[in-house]
């Protein structure tokens, strides 16, 4: 394991912290060890068979070599990297950006940063791509558009493309347009492999068996980070190291596991929804990432025997210190049905010293000489205490400090945690069926040929809701 390694700390969801009503006991525990190790041993047997693909990507050499290779061809060319997709094929590369970039990159000069600008539209908001479109402005030539479809079948994906094809090619002319869009897709089939293999634009691939929001290890997630400085072989070393720890079948040495048995025996106790709350801003929009693998790998209706079931945990977020003045109000006083999943930080990257400041109130001055850091970890120390005193289960997820190397291996901890977990309700933690009614009826509503039946029931629908309106 290269250092530094993460670390789960269950201490505080122990019925010696918060009690036997709400709290796991250790023969508790004990007793589902042999329920996951079956999980995990299954899981590991299947991968032999090319199952859970996304577990691979660490060691895939041809995959990283590709995106090396595309990150050689276009770095330095770019001042924006536009990145268009949505779910799975943009939450990674939020989540990688905000946790291993400043802040504020793209607020720095060209000098001082270590890439291109990114922007991530992960949706359709008109005001938003009009916006992005006016910012663009004429360094739209110095603008690479990745577009990410697995599929290309996304309505929202494929309408951004539309309108990027269409700026290209009024800006920029005939000619050039092409040169400005790298398209990851899959590398054999669907609309986005036709139109790439059509117009003959640059290509990176998904790789085949892994499922949008299992691919942020892949050129879906790599090539962004990669432009923009981020270090992808150590992010791929963090997650293979990851790999290893979560591929033991001895239970209380595998993080993922853990994670998953004690996520899993809250659910069966009514705790159902989990709530990761980060006190760190690099890792905030890691949670955005958590709760889309989350929901949609684990909330299904039909069990793995066919059999109704309805079942998942609903993932939320929050972020300390700032929901401290939002939520935690709810979360201790409010349904004791959630598990809290802190995320801390041991080292920040940077730190900031609270000056001695003439004239501080007597009431202040404990503030000052310390750092904003010690602040942060006492708040986060003392909502927890909180919320234990208040008989909440709570999870840490230490970081020692925030990099590529921790971050790779948080990513492979959850999507492992979520393939356990899958085992454990007997879902399929790969698909998601329920997404396809939503998609289907926005082709109805969008006049989509073959969708005619979704329009009438649609508008049946609409019918009976229009009468109650105030
Ligand atoms: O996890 C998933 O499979 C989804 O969230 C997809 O990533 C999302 O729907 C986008 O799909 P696609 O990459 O095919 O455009």
């Amino acid at each position: 394991m290269p250092h530094p390694a993460l670390q789960l700390d269950y201490g505080n969801v122990l019925t010696a912290t918060v009690g036997a009503a709400h709290g796991l006991s250790p023969a508790e525990i004990k007793r589902s060890e042999a329920e996951v190790k079956a999980v995990v041993t299954q899981l590991e047997r299947e991968r032999k068979t090319g199952a859970h693909r996304y577990r691979d990507l660490p060691q895939d050499a041809e995959m990283r070599k590709a995106v090396h290779a595309a990150v050689r061809r276009y770095k330095g060319k770019f001042d924006n990297l536009v990145v268009l997709g949505i779910g799975g094929s943009a939450l990674g590369n939020i989540a990688l950006q905000t946790a291993l970039n400043p802040a504020y990159h793209n607020l720095m000069a060209g000098t001082k940063r270590r890439g291109p600008r990114l922007f991530v539209m992960d949706n359709v908001d008109p005001v938003q791509v009009a916006n992005l479109i006016e910012t663009l402005g004429t360094g739209l030539r110095k603008t690479l558009f990745n577009v990410i479809s697995k599929s290309g079948e996304t309505a929202e994906t494929a309408a951004q493309f539309l309108v990027t094809l269409d700026l290209l090619k009024r800006k920029l002319g005939k000619k050039a347009w092409t040169k400005n869009i790298l398209v990851t897709t899959d590398p054999e089939g669907g609309t986005m492999r036709g139109i790439v293999d059509a117009e003959g634009f640059d290509a990176l691939p998904v790789p085949p068996g892994v499922g949008g929001r299992f691919s942020v290890l892949s050129a879906v997630g790599l090539f962004s980070a990669g432009m923009c400085g981020i270090k992808i072989d150590k992010l791929l070393a963090g997650a293979a190291a990851m790999g290893d720890r979560v591929g033991t079948k001895v239970v209380k040495k595998n993080p993922a596991a853990m994670l998953a048995l004690l996520l899993h025996a809250f659910y069966v106790r009514g705790k159902r929804l989990h709530v990761m709350m980060p006190y760190s801003y690099q890792l905030k929009d890691l949670s955005d990432w958590y709760r889309q693998l989350w929901a949609e790998s684990l909330g299904k209706h039909i069990d793995l025997d066919g059999q109704p079931c309805a079942i998942g945990p609903t993932p939320l977020k929050a972020l300390g210190a700032t929901d401290q003045h939002s939520q935690v109000q709810l979360y201790r006083e409010g349904p004791n049905d959630k598990v809290f999943i802190f995320l801390e930080v041991e080292k920040f990257a940077k730190d900031v010293k609270i000056p001695r400041v003439a004239g501080t109130p007597e009431s202040l001055r404990y503030l000052q000489g310390r750092s904003l850091g010690a602040l942060l970890n006492a708040e986060k120390r003392a909502t927890e205490y909180a919320l234990v005193a208040s008989q909440r289960p709570c999870l840490t997820i230490r970081f020692p400090v925030v990099d590529e190397c921790t971050v790779g291996q948080f990513i492979m901890l959850w999507e492992a945690a979520t393939s356990i977990a899958g085992g454990l309700l007997n879902i399929n933690a790969y698909d998601q069926p329920a997404v396809q009614m939503g998609k289907d009826f926005t082709f109805a509503l969008m006049g989509r040929p073959g969708y005619e039946k979704q329009k009438k029931a649609f508008d049946r629908f609409a019918k009976r809701g229009g009468k109650h309106r105030v």
